[in-house]
């Protein structure tokens, strides 16, 4: 049984996954702060023996001991990330620095919730991930592009300084239960005016793309990558086309 730290349990993701690590007998530890989280998304955790739940800002350093962290933990629909810009920012900055510096005493490894974002108003479709993206820095979607593109720089520094093994996963348009209805998302969007008899909202010339992942598949796909070897960026030799960096030869 491991003992595995999930940030931002009580968001639409966190819920699920944390749900998948309960059913498959591990001990899970959750910290989440509730700025977009509900209770009623842990509700049904709380029956589970091996289920911790701890109120807790990632932006404040936290001493625990684990054996995974899965860091989730970030508003992830524009509504509520640029509710308070300044504390999205110091979530994927001062929020990852706190979880890489656990990771780095506990020598274990740290999957991180990264996104699409990160390409910023991409000039290439679909995005490879060789391509560095094209992000406006000071325009109101910076505080969580910007802030989740720091949060990979820390990771792989953290990586290559310190030798964490680290995770990290771009996440595109994700829907399932326990989204939020009204937080602007497409997919809510859609169900939700066509419930209501309404016509759907395409914003734009339509002809914008996205791709869109069933939360069960995001999930299957996530705990994979966080199953696959310490050697993913440390290989001797091995140039990974995500970083274009070749780790040195000892
Ligand atoms: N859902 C998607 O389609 C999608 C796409 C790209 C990336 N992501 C990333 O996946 C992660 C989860 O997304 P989600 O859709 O579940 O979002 P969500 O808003 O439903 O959940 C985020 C959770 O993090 C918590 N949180 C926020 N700031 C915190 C802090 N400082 N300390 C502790 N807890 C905090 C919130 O209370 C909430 O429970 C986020 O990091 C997001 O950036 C999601």
């Amino acid at each position: 049984m491991k003992r595995i730290l999930v940030t931002g349990d009580a968001g639409f993701l966190g819920s699920h996954l944390c749900k998948r690590l309960l059913d498959d007998n591990n001990e899970v530890l959750c910290v989440d702060n509730f700025f977009t989280g509900r209770r009623q998304n842990i509700h049904e955790l709380l029956d589970y023996r091996n289920f911790e739940f701890m109120r807790h800002d990632i932006t404040l350093p936290l001493f625990v001991e684990v054996d995974e962290i899965y860091n989730l933990a970030c508003p992830a629909s524009p509504i509520h990330y640029q509710l308070d810009p300044v504390q999205t920012v110091k979530t994927s900055v001062l929020g990852v620095i706190n979880m890489l510096g656990l990771a780095k005493r506990l020598k274990v490894k740290i999957l991180q919730a990264s996104t699409s974002e990160i390409y910023g108003d991409p000039s290439l479709h679909p995005q490879p991930e060789s391509y560095w993206g094209n992000v406006n820095p000071i325009g109101p979607r910076a505080c969580y592009d910007e802030g989740k593109r720091c949060a990979e720089t820390l990771l792989f520094d953290y990586h290559r300084q310190h030798d964490i093994a680290i995770k990290v996963l771009r996440i595109f348009n994700t829907y399932g239960p326990n989204m939020q209805p009204n937080d602007g998302r497409v997919v809510s969007n859609f169900i939700l005016q066509a419930l209501n008899d309404q016509p759907l909202t395409i914003y734009g010339d339509g002809s914008q793309t996205r791709s869109f992942c069933y939360v069960d598949d995001l999930l299957e796909g996530m705990q994979r990558l966080m199953g696959t070897g310490l050697e993913s960026y440390s290989t001797c030799g091995i140039t990974n086309e995500f970083t274009e960096y070749t780790p040195p030869c000892d």
